[in-house]
């Protein structure tokens, strides 16, 4: 056990794991201002923001020794008997000085910066600077360069701290940038023909404390102040990565990452990170419709869950498709209802999309050929509702079997790109009454009987369970266009249920009766507010 002193509070820390005053402060509340040290990276100790001071706890006499200098917090170790002081006049004097230094040849550009409102450099300088700038190097510079195919360098707002290089060098092993020069001619740069573009580089725009990097799809378009943030899981692959979903008026300006120790420490990979686009595509399907013989008719709701409902309630073998993009509560109202229309109605997943191989980085982290976030808690729950998780293609194979051959097929699509080929739509098409709902217009689509819009990944709240068996609840960001309901939303019309949907309460329902998701003690999935937040682990062990 290592007993240490930080601003007369004591703190317990276990030998083994040892850390830096930085996060031994965290501990206790004590924020240390710092630019270069980042927990995830390396520690150089270039900015000296960081400056405490420092001594210890004389072994024989118990006095307290304080030492002359000041100690960089990032550098140095909370071991025993250390005692730190991270407010005194020397410290508040020496935090001043490096913020009046940084200061000197930045463009205070605020007004105009992406960062401000979240820029380390402007909130230390309103805790921690003076209030008169004592020197002035006017006229200010404000050089920008681009140093990759998204991400551009305003030059002189660059405070060195260094963390863009390092994460480059030690988490993506790519090395595009670099300190170029010396002194006060001293920047970061990218190589020549060697332009930042790893499949992770938008992460050094999260990592820069100031408003240096930029990324261009994000800069100008809105104040991070207006922007509201909601807990959700990214969609791109089946790593499930925790992140933030910052959005204005039912817009979404950006993805962020939402650090979670169990799945992404800090980072999430680029795909992810712009995979919102299409939300907001001109061509998203938002409105139901019906197709009379060469005609398609748009209908509205109660028309559409009016006449779906009485078809699949009079055919004979009603069956239903669905993607690795549905959340599991909508699955489970979904395979409920199949269920109630016919004890051993056909339940399957959809087609899952598989890009490539699996990428991953030297700390770990993995950006997934497998392009669906739920297809291991589909196969989950209909393990519990069918007794085997059938497949795509398993489930085609059963149009072969004439007995057993579906008479109806609801397909619930969610499908951001494209997902299936004409010669399947056409295997599909062979029943009496096929339904889809999906994002776009597909050859599966063409041929449906009715079509119905879904809604995108930050427009549903609902639970993903990735890859390696983590169950996450996501939060719903914005409003799905006017027209559009999420599939939980009509499937819960469809039941005739009273209640409208609730995720939070199907989740619930499911913790009762699937036994793979029996996994909490007491309180249920929302217990101790961890299924939102880093999630829950379900034990499956790796694939
Ligand atoms: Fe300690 Fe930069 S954070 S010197």
């Amino acid at each position: 056990m290592a007993r240490v002193l930080i601003d007369q509070r004591e703190l317990v820390l276990p030998d083994e794991r040892p850390m830096n005053v930085i996060e031994a402060a965290r501990r206790v509340g004590i924020e240390i201002p710092h630019f270069c040290y980042h927990r995830a990276l390396s520690v150089v100790g270039s900015c000296r923001m960081c400056l405490v001071e420092a001594g210890r706890i004389d072994a024989k006499t118990g006095q307290i020794v304080m030492r002359d200098e000041l100690v960089p917090a990032c550098s140095t170790m909370a071991v025993d008997g250390s005692v730190f002081v991270t407010d005194s006049p020397k410290v508040v004097a020496a935090r001043a000085r490096v913020e009046e230094g940084l200061l000197l040849r930045h463009p205070i550009d605020c007004p105009v910066c992406d960062k401000a409102g979240e820029c380390l450099l402007q909130d230390y300088h309103f805790r921690y600077g003076q209030a008169e700038r004592r020197a002035d190097e006017r006229p200010f510079h404000s050089r920008c360069r681009e140093v990759g195919p998204g991400i551009s360098l305003f030059v002189d707002r660059c405070v060195l701290c260094g963390r863009c290089v390092r994460f480059c060098r030690e988490i993506t092993e790519t090395s595009e940038l670099y300190f170029r020069a010396r002194g006060t001619d001293e920047e970061i740069d990218v190589f020549e023909g060697v332009p930042l573009d790893n499949p992770m580089a938008g992460n050094v725009v999260d990592l820069c404390p100031v408003g240096a990097l930029a990324d261009r799809r994000f800069l100008y378009r809105q104040r991070v102040w207006f922007l509201e943030s909601a807990p959700s899981v990214c969609t791109g692959c089946a790593t499930g990565c925790s992140i933030w979903i910052e959005s204005n008026q039912d817009q979404v300006y950006r993805i962020t990452p939402r650090p979670n120790a169990s799945v992404n420490p800090h980072w999430i990979c680029d795909e992810g990170r712009y995979r919102y686009a299409h939300l907001h595509s001109p061509n998203r399907l938002v409105h139901p419709r019906r197709q009379m013989e060469e005609e398609a008719v748009e209908i509205d709701w109660g028309t559409a869950i009016a006449e779906i409902g009485a078809a699949l309630t009079s055919t004979a073998r009603p069956a239903v498709v669905i993607s690795p993009f549905i959340t599991l509560e909508e699955a489970h109202l979904a395979c409920r209802y199949f269920r109630s229309l016919d004890p051993s109605s056909p339940l399957a997943i959809g087609p899952v999309p598989v890009v490539g191989e699996d990428l991953s980085f030297a700390d770990g982290f993995t950006i997934r050929a497998e392009k669906g976030p739920n297809r291991r808690g589909l196969e989950l729950l209909l393990n519990h509702w069918n007794g085997e998780p059938t497949t795509f293609e398993r489930f085609l194979s059963g149009f072969e079997e004439n007995e057993d051959r579906p008479t109806a097929v609801v397909v619930l699509g969610g499908y951001p790109n494209d997902w299936i080929d004409e010669p399947t739509a056409r295997v599909l098409r062979r029943v009496e009454l096929l339904v889809v709902s999906d994002l776009f217009e597909s050859p599966v689509s063409k041929v449906a009987d009715y079509v119905l819009p879904s809604a995108a990944f930050a427009e549903r709240d609902g639970s993903y369970v990735s890859a390696p068996g983590r169950w996450q609840f996501a939060r719903r960001a914005i409003r799905p266009p006017r027209v559009v309901r999420s599939e939980g939303q009509w499937l819960t019309r469809l039941m005739g249920e009273t209640e409208r949907f609730q995720a939070d309460r199907i989740a619930e329902e499911m913790a009762e009766t699937v036994p793979a998701l029996k996994v909490f003690e007491q309180g249920g999935p929302w217990a101790n507010g961890r299924f939102e937040n880093e999630g829950i682990d379900l034990n499956l062990g790796r694939e």
